[in-house]
């Protein structure tokens, strides 16, 4: 008989995906999935999309001083990132390059622990520049530094486009990076609070979160949903077209959230940026057909569990309107995470304890290697 013991039952409690489990305390945003409301720091993400910016929201996110007319420039991208993002393949995904461009303007700036919102504004202020870079440079242009005067959502749009963006469509992406800036403990924002709770650097955290972000089940919708809309083609079709989904368990993107049971109220502050802008996609008609057919027909195969719009339905004819290639949505929704991602940087770094949970051992008990 073996004299070695077997691995002890582990009977503490296990949450798979730590769903349900509570990992650590915020002041920055409340999120009530039943109701469908959204604060950050106790204002309704509605108001902050009607009377903010993005540069007032991060702010806000950071230091918790609301200040209207709070501006934050793009900052231009230093030699040792753009040599960097010159040496990516052209055909290299949009998310690796701004995680690359954030690891080297890491390496250069050397931020200190504990996060600071000096470094966040540095950080958030240097990404939009580095992505609209990359973008040029992939296209064989040269990239345009950032115009001082030029908030930062507006800024990016002219580094990336090489024009001043028309008013309209820099409100309309402002008001998407609103929306997009922060969002409780996802796994991204998870990410990066472990890596900062090793005292790790800022920049460090931001790569981590990136990464997190690039998955498909976290940052990838959008594109889909526009992928899905031109495949249904027009209203007539739309009602079939979801059946068909439907049964053939397909997922309609844009629908469904973990948290949410309600309407994503980020949804419905894009759905009226979406309606509101001159230059909307053309199917954004469609869009809102499909919705409607798609919310009659989940309801009815799922009576029992509310599953409604959620934000990445309407992200997508937003930056569709405002011109950007479907490829660059899940980076262009990391800048807009920035703020977020830092600010929980910095509230980890102001009250830091070790994130390390335990794991439930489910190998073989104690036992000898084989004789040679
Ligand atoms: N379309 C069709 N059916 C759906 C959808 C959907 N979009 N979402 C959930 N369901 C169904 C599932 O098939 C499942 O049915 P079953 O019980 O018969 O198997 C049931 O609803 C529950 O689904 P879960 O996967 O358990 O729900 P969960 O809360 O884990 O999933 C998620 C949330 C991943 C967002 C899911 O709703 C989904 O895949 N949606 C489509 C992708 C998408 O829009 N992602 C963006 C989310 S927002 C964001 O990340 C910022």
């Amino acid at each position: 008989m073996s004299e070695l013991a077997a691995a002890p039952a582990d009977t503490r409690p296990y949450s798979p995906g730590l769903e349900g489990v509570i990992a650590g305390e915020t002041s920055l945003s409340y999120i009530d999935g039943e109701a469908g409301r959204l604060l950050y720091r106790g204002y309704p993400i509605g108001e902050l999309v009607h009377r903010g910016s993005y540069a007032a929201i991060a702010e806000l996110l950071w230091t918790g001083e609301w200040i209207a007319d709070a501006k934050l420039p793009c900052l231009p991208v230093s030699e040792p990132v753009l040599t960097a993002l010159r040496a990516l393949p052209a055909d290299a995904r949009p998310m690796d390059a701004l995680r690359t461009a954030v690891s080297v303007w890491g390496a250069v700036t050397n931020p200190s622990w504990p996060p600071t919102p000096e470094q966040a504004r540095a950080l958030t202020a240097s990404s939009p520049s580095a992505l609209a870079a990359f973008a040029r440079i992939r296209q064989g242009l040269e990239p345009v530094a950032p115009d001082p005067d030029l908030d930062l959502v507006a800024g990016f749009l002219y580094q990336l486009n090489g024009v001043k963006p028309e008013a309209e469509a820099a409100r309309a992406l402002d008001a998407y990076f609103v929306v997009g800036a922060e969002h409780g403990f996802n796994a991204s924002t998870f990410t990066a609070r472990v890596i900062t709770s090793t005292r790790s650097d800022i920049a460090s955290a931001v790569c981590g979160a990136i990464g997190a972000m690039k998955g498909p089940l976290h940052g990838g919708a959008p594109s889909e949903v526009v992928e899905q809309i031109h495949e249904v083609g027009s209203p007539e079709r739309a009602e079939a077209w979801v059946r068909d989904a439907i049964a053939n368990n397909v997922r309609l993107m844009g629908f469904g959230h973990r948290v949410y049971r309600a309407y994503d109220p980020r949804a419905a502050a894009l759905r009226e940026v979406a309606e509101s802008m001159e230059h909307k996609p053309d199917w954004l008609e469609l869009a809102i057909a499909v919705e409607d057919v798609a919310l009659r027909v989940l309801a009815e195969k799922h009576p029992d569990r509310a599953l409604k719009t959620n934000v990445e339905f309407y992200a997508a004819p937003v930056l569709m309107g405002v011109g950007l290639k479907p490829d660059l949505f899940p980076a262009a929704f990391a800048l807009a995470r920035h703020a977020g991602w830092t600010a929980h940087a910095i509230e980890q770094g102001a009250n830091n304890r070790l994130i390390r949970p335990d794991v439930r051992y489910v190998g073989p008990g104690a036992r000898p290697l084989a004789e040679a």
